[in-house]
């Protein structure tokens, strides 16, 4: 059966990923034969990411981080291409810090996207940061399956991982009673 175009956009995420396993030839060349029957389809997933990586940066000068002195910046890709960004925004009442990814995730949720592709995060660490465990459910609730890339900004390191590695055993709805 053809794929629907969210499959073949999910796909495409999959290969982004699969040809950066260095180690796995297998999966890289698999993945290398799919780009090349879907050079378009890959292209544009390519050129979102790079316009989140953009946006993340951008939302990173926008951290309120007074207290931790860590800025995060967050964009996420939504299944239709459109990005949402969000910076952490810390509280002189520590606890109530909002982390960059749930600020990303609201601000999409109040414009109706509740599906993604993948959350692009950067910060000023010395090595790319995957998002805290709070956020890692947040995020299970609407992107089971999101590929996460984090960027280090000052050094360029950046590091894939999906959701469901950061988050092997997640709390869902499935498990509430009816
Ligand atoms: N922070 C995020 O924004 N996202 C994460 O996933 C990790 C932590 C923020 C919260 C706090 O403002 C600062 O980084 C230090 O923990």
């Amino acid at each position: 059966m053809k794929p629907t175009a969210e499959e073949v956009l999910c796909q495409a995420v999959w290969a982004y990923w699969a040809v950066r396993q260095v180690g796995h030839p297998e999966l890289r060349q698999s993945a290398r034969q799919w780009i090349q029957e879907q050079p378009a389809v890959y292209a544009y997933v390519v050129r979102r990411l790079q316009a989140a990586l953009k946006a993340a940066r951008r939302s990173l000068q926008s951290a309120w981080a007074p207290y931790s002195g860590f800025p995060v910046g967050a964009a996420l890709v939504a299944l239709d291409g459109t990005l949402w960004r969000g910076c952490n925004v810390e509280c002189s009442s520590y606890g109530l810090t909002l982390c960059a990814e749930r600020g990303a995730l609201s601000s999409a949720v109040v414009h109706h996207r509740r599906a993604f592709l993948a959350l692009v995060l950067v910060s000023r660490a010395a090595a790319p940061i995957p998002p805290c465990g709070a956020c890692r459910q947040v995020l299970y609730e609407f992107a089971p399956r999101l590929l996460v890339l984090s960027e280090a900004v000052h050094s360029s390191a950046r590091q894939l991982w999906w959701l469901e590695q950061l988050l092997p055993e997640p709390f869902s709805r499935a498990l509430l009673p009816r």
